[in-house]
């Protein structure tokens, strides 16, 4: 299953990634993932990205699509994969068509996580992750049973740079000029899904998989 997440900021695309990778047993592809490893390891790539994201503003088109290619060519990617936060603008989608059409392998399924903007800013100001095992909180919704400790490994739970208030607000209005017109690009192509991302965790995963098929 070949499928690309589409959804706001904070709609929950990491969220729902992290149990589709498990029923499916595909790789997820994370350009977001992909970026903060470049900046925790302080490549060239990472110094350069970091002062976009922290702006909450887009890496530009071509490294971004240098970056998917790669990935896509590993074996791993040969019985399908999940794309999260990628494509994110119109010339990243139609890329990635052509990469796919050369490849012989087109995508099954755009699956867009549809949640409100005013519960986005909550959703991201209050995300924290594990720097051991990467497991997501938030402190609104599903806090650890210890602040700042990770209820699986013991590990510290960090907020990312840009999950601050200013930063968030430019992240959903560079969303909604930017991606969300995406969701019509899809549309038109006849492989768009959709479903509402509000509610449980579990809940929405349920849906995800009717809407798939599965
Ligand atoms: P990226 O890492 O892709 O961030 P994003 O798209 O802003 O998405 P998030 O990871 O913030 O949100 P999510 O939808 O995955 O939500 P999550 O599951 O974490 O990109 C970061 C930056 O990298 C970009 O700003 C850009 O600079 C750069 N970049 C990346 N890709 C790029 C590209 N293709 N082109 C150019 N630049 C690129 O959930 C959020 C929170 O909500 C968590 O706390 C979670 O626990 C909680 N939550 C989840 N589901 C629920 C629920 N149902 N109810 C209540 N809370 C929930």
């Amino acid at each position: 299953m070949r499928i690309v997440l589409l959804g706001a900021p904070g709609a929950g695309k990491g969220t729902q990634a992290k149990k589709l990778i498990e029923k499916y047993n595909i790789p997820q592809i994370s350009t977001g993932d992909i970026l903060r490893k470049a900046v925790a390891d302080g490549t060239p790539l990472g110094k350069e990205a970091k002062v976009i994201m922290d702006k909450g503003d887009l890496v530009t088109d071509e490294i971004v699509i240098g970056l998917v290619k790669e990935r896509l060519a590993q074996d791993d990617c040969k019985n399908g994969y999940i794309l999260d936060g990628f494509p994110r603008t119109t010339p990243q989608a139609e890329e990635l068509d052509n990469v796919l059409t050369t490849m012989g392998s087109p995508l099954d399924v755009a699956l867009s996580v549809d949640v409100a903007m005013s519960e986005l800013m909550q959703r991201l100001t209050g995300r924290r992750t594990c720097a051991g095992c990467q497991q997501m909180y938030n402190v609104h919704f599903s806090a650890p049973a210890k602040e700042g400790v990770c209820d699986k490994c013991g590990g510290e739970l960090q907020q990312r740079d840009d999950d601050k208030e200013a930063t968030i607000k430019n992240r959903l209005d560079i969303y909604e000029k930017s991606t969300a017109p995406l969701i019509d690009y899809y549309g038109n192509k006849g492989i768009l899904k959709s479903v509402a991302g509000v509610g449980s965790i579990d809940d929405i995963f349920n849906n995800i998989c009717s809407v798939l098929g599965s």
